[in-house]
């Protein structure tokens, strides 16, 4: 993996670092680029004006990795007005919301994030929308999957998250293919050991295509999160490749990156939506996807040393 790359996941999971790019004024103008708000009046706005130009959207209450059962809380009733809200505008046809177990008790205890994914399962379906879950570190991998078979049951509709970088993911992929199943494919966004994840990113690459060929291959309804050119293209040829007419997969992108690509892809007749995060514990977010491009990085810093 890239040093810097390297350099700034570590410091996502830093204190010290955490306090002062939450505290330095120049924050709140990088942040907007990537989040939405801290509410979900903010979310519901943002929501609107992208529908408005033909997208979809996925929504995501920031926060992870609670150890807090109250604060898991919390996060659940987030989630619960949220979607009364996007019922209430007329927008759950158009947008669904993304969850991070972790953020609702997956590390007390995998019951309690269970439970608690289950009432916003609930909640999506009584507003007519879905949930998808999102993939975390390599050591929620399992867990995550266990329950996301658990919420299937129930609500067959419920989304999986993939990570390319994962050696284990083109057999996730084949075994996640069937009818009705919704798998978000992305290339996977946190440190992880050479032992479970392919550290080059052309290996990368390649892994993410396999994926894309197993999903396609399937039966079920492929969401394909990448903003890479030569990925992009090549889901498309695929796709035709493999006779699927849009409607029976999607693009989807991050709210900031690529905004003309996501409306070209949409005006060319393609589903695409767009992960929309919202909320006030954005750190862990942003730093991801500074790690992400170099750019990003260096706008930063300079931002942050005031030059
Ligand atoms: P890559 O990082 O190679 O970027 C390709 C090109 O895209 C860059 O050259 C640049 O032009 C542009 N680009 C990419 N990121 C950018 C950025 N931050 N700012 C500006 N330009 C940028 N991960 C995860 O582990 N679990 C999850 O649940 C999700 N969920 C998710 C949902 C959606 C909708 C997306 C798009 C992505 C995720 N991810 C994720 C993140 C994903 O794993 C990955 O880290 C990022 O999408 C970046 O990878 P790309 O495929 O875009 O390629």
């Amino acid at each position: 993996m890239n040093p810097l790359r390297t350099l700034i996941l570590a410091a996502a999971g830093n204190d010290a670092v955490r306090h002062l790019v939450a505290t330095a004024p120049v924050s709140r103008a990088v942040v907007r680029r990537f989040v939405a708000g801290e509410t979900a009046s903010d979310a519901v706005g943002a929501t609107a004006a992208l529908v408005a130009d033909g997208l979809t959207v996925t929504l995501d209450h920031l926060g992870e990795d609670t150890t807090d059962r109250a604060l898991a809380e919390r996060t659940v009733q987030a989630y619960l007005a949220l979607l009364d809200r996007l019922h209430a505008e007329r927008l759950a046809d158009r947008a669904e919301v993304s969850v991070k177990l972790s953020a609702v008790g997956q590390a007390l205890d995998e019951r309690l994030a269970l439970e608690n994914a289950s009432r916003i399962c609930a909640a999506a379906e009584q507003c007519g929308t879905t949930v998808t879950l999102d993939a975390e570190d390599h050591t929620t991998t399992d867990s995550t999957l266990r329950v996301l078979h658990e919420l299937r049951r129930s609500w067959p509709w419920v989304g999986a998250v993939l990570q390319a970088y994962l050696r284990r993911t083109q057999a996730d992929c084949r075994e996640l293919a069937g009818p009705g199943s919704r798998v978000r494919l992305c290339k996977g966004a946190y440190a992880e050991p050479p032992s479970v994840a392919f550290a080059d990113a052309h290996e990368v690459d390649l892994s993410y295509v396999r994926c894309v060929n197993e999903l396609l291959a399937g039966e079920g309804y492929p969401m394909f999160a990448t903003h890479d050119p030569r990925l992009v293209e090549i889901i498309g040829e695929r796709a035709r490749w493999h006779d699927r007419k849009p409607g029976t997969f999607e693009y989807q992108m991050l709210y900031g990156v690529r905004p003309d690509e996501q409306r070209r892809l949409a005006r060319a007749g393609n589903t695409v939506r767009i992960y929309l995060p919202y909320g006030e514990q954005w750190y862990g977010y942003l730093m991801r996807r500074l790690a992400e491009r170099p750019a990003n990085t260096t706008f930063f810093l300079r931002a942050l040393a005031g030059r």
